[in-house]
């Protein structure tokens, strides 16, 4: 008998088969997330996903929210995800119940890296412990004797320097940019800085720009589906966890180093600092151990460089798509920063309109569209509906980003959002882009990208004009969406001098 005999034979008793299941799925469905909040009708086994842009699947949630409202339920495949919108919502669920919805979501791309460990992907006593240990030693460096001010205005004079060597010819900014953040990474982490081509300084710049290069591609949504099956196969991610791998070896073989001569009185960087940690004794429950260094150091350095490097290659985009605010931006420069110093952090409170610029420039990115998603870390009731423990959430960032009870012209670039009718800064709730609540971005929690992107933006636009390599009007600015995130667009351009370097 071949398969087509059996078919014709059990037709009936197959369609009939497979009805039972698909209503088997979804009862079960219906009895244990009968609570959840409401949202589109799903298909049994693909969920929501035939309806979704896997390249930006935000773009669905921001018009589900206009259905559902700012609580409703998406299923990825067989996983139901609840979405927050608005900021109300956001705030009553990220702040008012903070502690509920603290935890992170297991996504296996990240915890192939970490491995649970670090803060970005942990939940509970480690991710409180390590976020707590991260930003206080970020706050005594800061305050230190070389604060990150300084550091960061090294690095910018560094990056000017790199500016002008092309001179003519046309530079990709990101590139450039992406450097520079780097070693601003491993100076404060490690306190030193490195020539770009040290085999060194490549030991993490290799498997963080590949990881970021990877997040990009297919291969990434694939391996968080099912990343066994993907690891069968050649490409690109074989390449990073070999990079990921000796920098793992290095980080190790630098503690270890480093652990013969400590001075535990005087440590002089954040690697220090942890290495400190890990030699206290009678204390069983540490997370100061060698699990967690690697990812750590691997946090700080994956969450802080392409979000930063990526903000300033859009920020130079946007001045050569609008000249006119180049121009505005370059005149109060001129008037209180003058061309005989480097910006300092006080300069920003004199500047309203490159300040409302820089934050117009992040609003209008909105570089983490859903945050860094959630899981839920215990049963819990929200605006009526019952969300078990260990659920996905998502705050809808990008839906306050965008709202026009919020911001005057939130669908245009305008840094007008930020300003009030006599030109004063204007701060705004609505201000989202890190976040909220208790993982709230660490590094904002410092100051960090406040600081970097205004020195870095100031000190760029204080010696060079950005021009394009084509019209403005027919310049494409868009950024570029990823599944999650959302990464500056990539582009050449020319940078003509306006004053010598200092
Ligand atoms: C333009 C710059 C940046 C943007 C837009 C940004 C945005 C974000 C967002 C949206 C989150 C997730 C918040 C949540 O899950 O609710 C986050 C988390 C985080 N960010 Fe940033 N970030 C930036 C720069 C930095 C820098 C410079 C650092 C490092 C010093 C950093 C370190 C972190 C860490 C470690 C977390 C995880 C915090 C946790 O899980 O508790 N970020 N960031």
């Amino acid at each position: 008998m071949d398969v087509l005999h059996i078919l014709q034979t059990n037709f009936v008793s197959i369609v009939i088969g497979v009805v039972v299941i698909i209503l088997l799925w979804m009862n079960r469905g219906k009895q244990s997330n009968s609570r959840l909040p409401p949202g589109p009708a799903q298909i049994p086994l693909l969920g929501n996903l035939l309806g979704m842009d896997v390249k930006a699947p935000y773009k669905l949630y921001m018009e589900l929210s206009k259905k559902y409202g700012s609580v409703f339920t998406v299923w990825l495949g067989s996983k139901p995800v609840v979405v927050i919108s608005g900021y109300q919502a956001i705030k009553d669920a990220f702040v008012t119940q903070g502690e509920e919805f603290s935890g992170r979501a297991n996504y296996p791309m990240i915890m192939t890296v970490s491995k649970g460990y670090g803060v970005l992907v942990s939940s509970g006593k480690r991710s409180k412990d390590l976020r707590r240990f991260s930003l206080m030693t970020l706050k005594t460096l800061g305050m230190g004797r070389r604060s990150i001010e300084e550091r960061v205005q090294e690095e910018a004079k560094m990056l000017v320097k790199a500016f002008s060597e092309y001179g003519d010819s046309t530079v990709n900014p990101k590139e450039l940019l992406f450097h520079s953040i780097i070693n601003l990474f491993w100076s404060i982490v490690f306190g030193r800085r490195f020539e770009y081509n040290d085999p060194e300084f490549q030991i993490l710049y290799k498997p963080v720009y590949t990881y970021f290069d990877m997040l990009k591609s297919k291969v990434a949504m694939l391996y968080n589906i099912s990343p066994r099956i993907v690891e069968c196969f050649p490409g690109k991610h074989h390449e990073l966890f070999k990079a990921i791998d000796k920098a793992k070896a290095y980080i190790r073989e630098e503690a270890d180093r480093r652990l013969k001569n400590l001075d535990a009185s005087n440590p002089q960087d954040y690697f220090d600092v942890f290495l400190v940690k890990m030699l206290e004794k009678g204390q069983p429950e540490t997370e100061f151990n060698y699990d967690n260094l690697f990812p750590c150091v691997w946090d700080l350095f994956a969450a802080g460089t392409e979000t930063q490097s990526s903000t300033l290659s859009h920020a130079c985009l946007m001045m050569i798509k609008y000249p006119d605010i180049q121009e505005k931006v370059q005149k109060e420069i001129d008037e209180v920063i003058g061309s005989n110093r480097v910006p300092t952090v006080d300069d920003r409170h004199k500047m309203p309109y490159t300040d409302a610029v820089i934050h117009e420039i992040q609003r209008s990115m909105s570089l983490a569209p859903i945050a860094f998603p959630h899981q839920m870390t215990r049963d819990t009731t929200f605006h009526n509906y019952h969300i078990p423990k260990g659920t996905t959430v998502f705050p809808l960032l990008s839906s306050v980003l965008f709202d026009p009870k919020l911001f005057k012209n939130p669908d245009e670039f305008d840094p007008e959002n930020f300003l009030d009718e006599n030109g004063v800064f204007k701060e705004n709730n609505g201000f989202l882009v890190f976040g909220l609540g208790k993982r709230y971005c660490l590094g904002d929690g410092m100051g960090i990208p406040r600081t970097v992107l205004f020195l870095f933006f100031t000190s760029l636009l204080q010696r060079f004009t950005f021009r394009g390599t084509k019209p403005p009007e027919e310049i494409d600015a868009s950024v570029v969406s990823y599944f999650h995130g959302r990464l500056a667009r990539p582009y050449t351009c020319y940078v003509k001098l306006r004053t010598p370097n200092i």
